[in-house]
């Protein structure tokens, strides 16, 4: 694709012009067509509420289920939508039951709030949480999987890792850490925050038991969309973490596993009814999924890493700066993190690339020292990369 029709591309985008938006990796902004289809629903939930929910809704959600499922490669009867990756990863960790005495085993990169709820699950069921080092760096694949077998024992019972690491951007092996737990009988529970729109998945070939996705990052879904795909044999074993009328089926309602009026399923249903709730995200992300598709979704990857490519040249070659995400496609997709020097005050450098830059990025002390983390899509201009690239030589020079 030629660079004006990256620009064009662009233009479909509600985006802020003020703003050098390079964190898409925490939310990404919203295409135009999904914008106004959100805001078309929420005017008819806003006109005629009760039509809207008994009526208009059902039909749409259960469109939403197919398309999401279809681009995911999954199953719509097994895809429970969430409000987010914290919904998703809260319905296992707050209802699945596991044997103790025994581990639930993370890597030393997992999103502080998810260890924090195997950490609970842990706590309420005797179980300990145990975290093993993801090698960073690594030349392949394998050496991921060899860390991971080496840290799985006997008393594993789950394995929570992410499919793409939120520090680093390094993408983990899903399939063969899946396959190594499985032969060893541990549960495994993907947080796939990062991994739609930034990877081709393809769920139904991955034999995992549970796998947690996000709406509004890759996605560029609106805020309030995320999901559960509950893999075979795990079916009876959720509970909602919210208890509402579909906790019992109502009368007259099919098998559990059948479509059923209100665009769902009645098993799938009793996990997501929260109540009287706004759904109009979760309606939308249809016109997420085909704005994407539109541009197509090869071409966007090669996009990024076109635009990766181009960071790698201005801070690492450029200003020394060590990049923590490995360059092989396979192991890295549109996001890639450079270490900043061990005294660097990260909430400093953030607010300064803010305040003074109206530069939007992701800047943590992570596991091994202060990470700085660019997110490149198909809207990210290679103007944009430079202008951070001089903001960081102002904010670090003094
Ligand atoms: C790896 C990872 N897991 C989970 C989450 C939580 O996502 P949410 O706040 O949408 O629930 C994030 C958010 O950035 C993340 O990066």
């Amino acid at each position: 694709m030629a660079s004006a029709d990256w620009d064009d591309a662009r233009g479909r985008m509600l985006l802020d012009p003020t703003v050098v938006n390079l964190n898409t990796g925490s939310a990404g902004p919203l295409p135009r067509g999904t914008f106004r289809r959100v805001t078309d629903l929420r005017t008819r939930l806003a006109r005629a509420p009760m039509d809207f929910l008994l009526r208009e809704l059902p039909p749409l959600l259960w469109r939403t289920r197919e398309h999401l499922a279809g681009f995911l490669g999954g199953t719509p009867h097994r895809l429970a939508l969430t409000t987010n990756v914290t919904g998703a990863v809260n319905l296992v960790a707050s209802s699945l039951n596991l044997a103790a005495p025994g581990e639930i085993l993370l890597t030393d990169h997992e999103y502080p709030p998810m260890r924090r709820c195997w950490e609970r699950m842990a706590r309420r069921q005797g179980l300990t949480v145990r975290t093993f080092r993801v090698p960073t760096m690594p030349a392949d694949p394998g050496e991921i999987v060899e860390a991971a077998v080496a840290a799985m024992g006997p008393r594993t019972r789950l394995l929570s890792f992410s499919h793409v690491l939120s520090t680093t951007g390094l993408v983990l092996p899903a399939r063969e850490l899946c396959v190594e737990a499985r032969r060893r009988g541990i549960v495994t529970v993907i947080d796939g925050a990062h991994a739609p729109a930034f990877l081709e998945l393809n769920l139904a070939d991955l034999p995992c038991d549970f796998y947690a996705g996000s709406g509004h990052k890759w996605l560029l879904a609106p805020t309030g969309v995320g999901f559960l795909h509950i893999g075979p044999g795990q079916e009876d074993n959720l509970e909602p973490t919210q208890v509402s009328w579909a906790y019992e089926p109502p009368p007259g309602s099919g098998p559990p596993d059948e479509r059923d009026r209100f665009g769902s399923t009645p098993r799938l249903r009793r996990l997501e009814c929260e109540g009287t709730r706004d759904l109009c995200p979760w309606l939308a992300v249809p016109e997420s999924v085909d704005f994407q598709a539109r541009l197509g979704h090869d071409r966007i990857r090669l996009r990024r890493r076109e635009l990766t490519d181009h960071a790698r040249r201005r801070l690492a070659d450029g200003q020394g700066l060590e990049p923590a995400t490995p360059e092989r496609p396979g192991l890295s997709g549109g996001m890639v993190a450079f270490r900043l020097p061990a005294t660097t005050s990260a909430d400093e450098l953030r607010r300064g690339l803010w305040e003074r830059f109206r530069i939007e990025t992701a800047v943590g002390d992570e596991p091994g020292g202060p990470l700085l983390r660019i997110s490149a899509n198909f809207y990210t201009t290679e103007a944009e990369i430079d202008y951070l690239a001089d903001a960081l030589k102002e904010l670090m020079a003094g």
